[in-house]
């Protein structure tokens, strides 16, 4: 059996909204890092919440060979973890304690060194007596992968995680997130806006649109200023840099605003 997540004919939405009408996805690789990509709206957040079984969705939907559809809400929150967009206002509550409620909340597994550890690998053990409810926006985004890495997913699903961070947190995050991803074999799915993370950090790229999957593939073979056209509407050139490594630039929209 290959270890991995794949999806068919799924589909997910709310009441009056259907989002995602028929999506297949073959298989996304453990250890391996998938950068989910899209416009605003097209269904991202969606299809991750539907996965970690957080909204409505139907089809087929198997992880390392067993099918996520018909375990129960607390099988499927032990193996899935889904980090949101924007994170909760935070309660009054030490960061180090909160990530011990999330470790204790998985099943016990591990210990308050562990916490440690890992607050030290994210850069923010200084921060582990800090308030959550006293943190900056890009803290609090770090203090929540903490609280999913804590959980040791099979499957871990992130919804903008770099959203906040500066530039040094950025790079610092996505190394951390391989390495996890590495070596506790995680299937990984990050949602990430910035198309040139997505080439240095993806191993696999999902572009979606209205819901649709419209490219699946290694990040070179789906980022290209045809799919960027298409899908984002932006006249796009994917160049090497001195460093021979791929780069996007954005010279304009295929449609130019009349202003
Ligand atoms: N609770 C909800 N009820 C009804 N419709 C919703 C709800 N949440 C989102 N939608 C709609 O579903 C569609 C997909 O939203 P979703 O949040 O999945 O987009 P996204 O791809 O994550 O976008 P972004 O990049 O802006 O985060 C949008 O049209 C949105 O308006
Ligand atoms: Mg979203």
């Amino acid at each position: 059996m290959m270890e991995g997540l794949s999806l068919a004919h799924f589909q997910a939405g709310y009441p009056k909204r259907e989002v995602i009408r028929d999506l297949n996805v073959p298989l996304l690789p453990a250890g391996k890092i998938t950068v989910l990509l899209g416009p605003n709206g097209c269904g991202k957040s969606t299809l991750l919440r539907a996965i970690a079984g957080l909204n409505s969705g139907r089809g087929e939907l198997r992880l390392n060979g067993e099918d996520l559809m018909s375990l129960s809400f607390a099988q499927r929150a032990d193996r899935v973890v889904y980090l949101p967009q924007s994170l909760p206002a935070g309660v009054h509550l030490h960061v180090l304690e909160s990530i011990i409620v999330a470790q204790r909340a998985s099943g016990n597994r591990g210990s308050e060194s562990d916490v440690m550890a890992l607050l030290k690998r994210l850069g923010i053990e200084h921060l582990a007596l800090s308030y959550l409810d006293q943190l900056s926006g890009g803290q609090k985004q770090l203090v929540g992968l903490a609280q999913s890495l804590i959980r040791r997913p099979s499957l871990l699903l992130l919804d903008e995680p770099l959203s906040a961070l500066d530039l040094n947190y950025q790079f610092h995050v996505m190394s951390l997130i391989r390495r996890e991803t590495q070596q506790r074999n995680i299937i990984t799915v990050v949602v990430v806006h910035d198309i040139n993370i997505a080439l240095r950090h993806g191993d696999h790229v999902l572009m979606l649109q209205n819901g649709e999957l419209i490219a699946d593939g290694q990040p070179e073979n789906v980022i290209t200023p045809e799919t960027l056209a298409k899908v984002y509407g932006v006249r796009g050139r994917i160049e090497r840099c001195s460093q021979g490594k791929p780069q996007v630039l954005i010279d304009g929209l295929v449609a130019e605003p009349t202003f």
